[in-house]
C-alpha cells in the first residue's frame, strides 16, 4: 500500500522565533488536513511539546479568527533537548505512540536542522514551512513574517525620520535579521536611508565615513540602517567611532528590537502562509519525507530540508545596485 493511503494523522508545530503569519499557516494546515480527511494535532512550544507529549487535537473551529493575529497559538521555543539524539528519540516515540505519521514544522533554519535529523534518524516524514522574519532560508524567496516585519520597520523608521529632520540629527537604526541583511536591505530602500550597513557587504563603514566627511561638520539629517549582524562592529561601536571623527555631529542610536516580530500579519504574509500550509499537507499526502515547501518566482517549490540547512541564501544583488544609485 502506498504511504499516501496510509496517512491519517498529522501533527503541526511552530518552532524558533515567532513570526507574524504563523497562525495563518497553522490555520491552513489544520483546515487543509481536515479537508483531506486527516486528523490534525498541534504540539505546544515547538519541539519541547513533542518531547513532553503536550498536544491537542485541532478542529476547524480551533483555528477560527486567528488569520489576523501575530504570535502563535501553539506557542514556540528554541528547544535545547531536541538538539540531542535522546531528545529526538523521545519526540519520535511520542509521535509513534499517538499513531501520528507526518509532522509539519513551521520555523526557520534552526528548526529545520532539527527536522532534518528527526526525519533522517527515524525515517519519519517531516515537511518544513519557512517562518521567520529574517527571510534567511535558502530555497525560498520569502519566509512567513518577513513582509510584516519589513512594514513594521518602515513605519518605525518613518517616524524616526521626523525627529531626524527636525533636529538635523544622524540616526542609526538597528534592525533584526540575525546574521543576514534581508530586513536591513529592503527596509533601507523603502525608507530612503542614506546608508545601509549589512553583513553581506564589506567596506561600507569606509563608505559611510566618506559620506559623513563630505558633509563636513555641517548639520544635516540622515538615516542609516544597520543590520544587527553587521560585521564591522555593533551599532554603538560604529557610532562611537564616527563620533570621535566628527564630534560636532549630533548622532543617535535606535534599536527596534522585538517590535519587529509582533503584530497583525500583512495581507502578503497571510496569503503566503495559507498557500504554504496547503502545499505542506499536499506534500505529506504525496509521500514527501524531508522537504521544505517554499515560494520561488511566486510558484510553490519543494526543497530538500538538508539543503535549506546547509546552503546560505544570497542577498539580492539587483537591490544592492539600486541602493548605490539612489543614495
Ligand atoms: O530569528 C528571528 C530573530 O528575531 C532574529 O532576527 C534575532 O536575531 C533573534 O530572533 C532574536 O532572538 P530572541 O527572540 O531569542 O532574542
Amino acid at each position: 500500500m502506498e504511504l499516501m493511503d496510509e496517512i491519517k494523522r498529522i501533527a503541526v508545530i511552530t518552532s524558533g522565533g515567532d513570526a507574524p503569519g504563523m497562525n495563518a499557516a497553522i490555520r491552513s494546515v489544520v483546515r487543509s488536513g481536515i479537508n483531506n480527511g486527516l486528523e490534525v494535532f498541534g504540539f505546544m512550544r515547538g519541539y519541547d511539546g513533542l518531547i513532553n507529549n503536550d498536544f491537542k487535537k485541532l478542529e476547524s473551529h480551533d483555528v477560527s479568527h486567528i488569520i489576523q493575529t501575530g504570535g502563535t497559538i501553539l506557542k514556540t521555543a528554541r528547544s535545547k533537548e531536541f538538539r540531542t539524539k535522546e531528545g529526538r528519540k523521545k519526540a519520535y516515540a511520542n509521535l509513534k505512540a499517538s499513531k501520528i505519521e507526518g509532522l509539519i514544522v513551521i520555523g526557520g533554519d534552526g528548526s529545520f536542522a532539527g527536522a532534518t535529523l528527526l526525519s533522517k534518524e527515524h525515517n519519519f516524514p517531516v515537511i518544513g514551512i519557512p517562518g521567520t522574519i529574517d527571510n534567511d532560508l535558502y530555497g525560498t524567496d520569502y519566509t512567513i513574517g518577513y513582509d510584516t516585519a519589513l512594514n513594521t520597520v518602515v513605519q518605525a523608521v518613518d517616524k524616526i525620520r521626523d525627529t531626524s529632520s527636525s533636529h538635523n540629527r544622524i540616526f542609526f537604526v538597528e534592525v533584526m535579521g540575525r546574521e543576514a541583511g534581508f530586513i536591513a536591505l529592503r527596509s533601507g530602500i523603502a525608507t530612503g536611508a542614506e546608508a545601509i550597513l549589512l553583513p553581506e557587504v564589506s567596506g561600507q563603514l569606509e563608505k559611510l565615513k566618506n559620506l559623513v566627511s563630505q558633509r563636513g561638520n555641517q548639520k544635516k539629517s540622515s538615516l542609516i540602517i544597520v543590520a544587527e549582524g553587521e560585521r564591522e562592529g555593533n551599532i554603538f561601536d560604529i557610532v562611537k567611532g564616527l563620533h570621535a571623527d566628527f564630534p560636532k555631529l549630533d548622532m543617535r542610536v535606535s534599536i527596534l528590537g522585538h517590535i519587529q516580530r509582533g503584530g497583525s500579519p500583512s495581507a502578503y504574509d497571510r496569503v503566503t502562509a495559507s498557500r504554504l500550509g496547503v502545499a505542506a499537507v499536499d506534500a505529506l499526502l504525496n509521500d514527501q519525507r524531508s522537504i521544505m515547501v517554499g515560494i520561488r518566482n511566486n510558484d510553490i517549490v519543494h526543497v530538500p530540508l538538508k539543503k535549506t540547512v546547509k546552503l546560505n541564501k544570497s542577498i539580492n544583488r539587483d537591490l544592492l545596485e539600486i541602493v548605490d544609485v539612489l543614495v
